[in-house]
C-alpha cells in the first residue's frame, strides 16, 4: 500500500475511533486530560506472580468497564505493563517475541500471518471478542494453558480495559463495544451501531445514573437454555426464512450456521441489504442481542422484516442456540466471573 493510501487508512481509522469513542469519552478525556499517572498503576512485569495469586473476584462485565476505559491510558498502559517488549502494534508491524497486535480485537486467534502460535492459541476457536480479550489478559495461562506468552497477568479490570480500548483502535474499523447497560445514553446521535440502537430501545437511562441495570447479555446468556432457544426459532418463525444447518441454502434469509462470531452479513453469495453490509466486525453476543431486540433499530433499511424480540430471557436462549450452530461453539463472555443474583 502506498502512503496515500495510508493516510488514508490513518484518517479513516481516526473518524472511526472517534465517532466510536462517543461523546462521553472524548469530554471525559478533555476534563482530565492528565488524569492519568503511570506511577499510579500497579505494573505487572513478565514472569510476576501477583496477578495470577490474585482471587478471582467478581468484577464488572467488560461493557460496563470499557464504556469508561480510555484508550491514551491504554497506550501508556502498553508501556508501563512491559507488552511492548514482546510485541508491535503498528499497521503491518513486524512479531517479536509475541505477534504484532494491529486489528487483533475482533480477528481470529492467532491472527498474525505466519507467526508460529502455540497450538492452544491456535486451537482456541473464534475471533478475539472483547470478554476472550478480558479474560486473555487477567492471565494469559489459565485463559489457554500452555501459552508460549509469558505473563501473568493484568490483575486490575480498569487497566485491563484501557489496554483493550487502545487495542481496539488499532483498526480500520474498530469493532464496536458491547452495549453496557448504563453506558452512552447521552451520545447516541455520535455513536453508530450497537450504541444508537442501545439509546434508541432502552427505556432511557439519565445521563451520569446509574439506571436499575438491566442484566447484561453475559449473565443473561450463563443462565440460558439452547433447546428453548431452539423451540424459540421455530415459534418465532426464523426457521421460515433461514436454515441454519451446515451448507444450508439461502431462503428469505441467509443461512445461520456459524453465525456468532461471523462477519455481520456473513453467507457467501446472498444478497444483504445496504444497511447489514455496512456493519463491520464479527457478530458478537452483544450486537446478535441489539439486532435481534429489533433488526430495524440496530440496522435501519434491513430487509429482515421481523418485529423483534422484547424478552431479554427469549432473546438469550436463541442466542445460546445459535451459538451451537458451529463445529466449535465460541466461549460464552466472561464464563469464569462467578454470577451474582439480582
Ligand atoms: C514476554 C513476552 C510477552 C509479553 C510481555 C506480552 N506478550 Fe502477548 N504474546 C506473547 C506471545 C509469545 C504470544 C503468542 C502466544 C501463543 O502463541 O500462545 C502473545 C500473544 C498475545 C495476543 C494474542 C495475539 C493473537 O494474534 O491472537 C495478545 C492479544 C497479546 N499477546 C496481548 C498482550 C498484551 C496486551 C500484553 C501486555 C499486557 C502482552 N501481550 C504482553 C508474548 C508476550
Ligand atoms: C421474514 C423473514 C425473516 C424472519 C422471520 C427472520 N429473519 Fe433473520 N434475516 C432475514 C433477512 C432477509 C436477513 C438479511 C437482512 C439484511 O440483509 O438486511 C436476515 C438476517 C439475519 C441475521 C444476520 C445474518 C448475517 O449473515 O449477518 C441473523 C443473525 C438473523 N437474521 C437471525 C434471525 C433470527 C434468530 C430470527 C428469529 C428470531 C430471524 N432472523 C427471523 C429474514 C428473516
Amino acid at each position: 500500500m502506498d502512503s496515500m493510501e495510508i493516510n488514508k487508512a490513518v484518517a479513516a481509522f481516526l473518524v472511526a475511533g472517534i465517532a466510536f469513542m462517543g461523546a462521553g469519552l472524548i469530554s471525559e478525556a478533555l476534563v482530565h486530560p492528565a488524569a492519568y499517572k503511570g506511577t499510579a498503576i500497579k505494573i505487572d512485569l513478565p514472569g510476576e506472580q501477583t496477578a495470577a495469586a490474585a482471587p478471582a473476584e467478581a468484577e464488572p462485565p467488560i461493557a460496563v468497564l470499557l464504556a469508561s476505559a480510555d484508550p491514551g491510558r491504554g497506550e501508556a498502559g502498553v508501556k508501563s505493563a512491559g507488552c511492548v517488549a514482546c510485541h508491535s502494534f503498528n499497521e503491518g508491524g513486524k512479531a517479536g517475541v509475541g505477534p504484532n497486535l494491529y486489528g487483533v480485537v475482533g480477528g481470529p486467534h492467532g491472527h498474525m500471518e505466519g507467526y508460529a502460535y502455540s497450538a492452544v492459541l491456535k486451537g482456541k476457536q473464534g475471533p478475539w471478542t472483547y470478554e476472550a480479550m478480558n479474560e486473555w489478559l487477567k492471565k494469559p495461562s489459565a485463559y489457554a494453558p500452555g501459552t508460549k506468552m509469558s505473563y501473568a497477568g493484568l490483575a486490575d479490570p480498569k487497566k485491563r480495559a484501557d489496554i483493550i480500548d487502545y487495542l481496539h483502535t488499532l483498526a480500520k474499523d474498530p469493532v464496536p463495544f458491547p452495549a453496557a447497560p448504563a453506558q452512552k445514553a447521552g451520545t447516541a446521535a455520535a455513536a453508530p451501531a450497537a450504541g444508537a440502537a442501545t439509546a434508541a430501545a432502552s427505556p432511557n437511562p439519565a445521563p451520569g445514573t446509574a439506571p436499575a441495570a438491566a442484566p447484561d447479555i453475559s449473565a443473561l446468556l450463563a443462565s440460558a437454555d439452547a433447546d428453548a432457544g431452539k423451540s424459540s426459532t421455530a415459534k418465532l418463525g426464523c426457521v421460515a426464512c433461514h436454515s441454519v444447518n451446515e451448507g444450508g441454502k439461502a431462503g428469505i434469509g441467509p443461512n445461520l450456521y456459524g453465525i456468532v462470531g461471523a462477519p455481520h452479513g456473513h453467507m457467501e453469495g446472498y444478497a444483504y441489504s445496504a444497511a447489514l453490509k455496512a456493519k463491520s466486525g464479527p457478530w458478537t453476543y452483544a450486537e446478535l442481542n441489539e439486532w435481534l431486540l429489533k433488526p430495524s433499530a440496530y440496522a435501519p433499511g434491513t430487509k429482515m422484516s421481523f418485529a423483534g424480540i422484547a424478552d431479554p430471557k427469549v432473546r438469550a436462549n436463541v442466542i445460546a442456540y445459535l451459538r451451537t450452530l458451529a463445529a466449535s461453539p465460541e466461549p460464552l463472555p466472561a464464563a469464569d466471573a462467578p454470577k451474582q443474583p439480582g
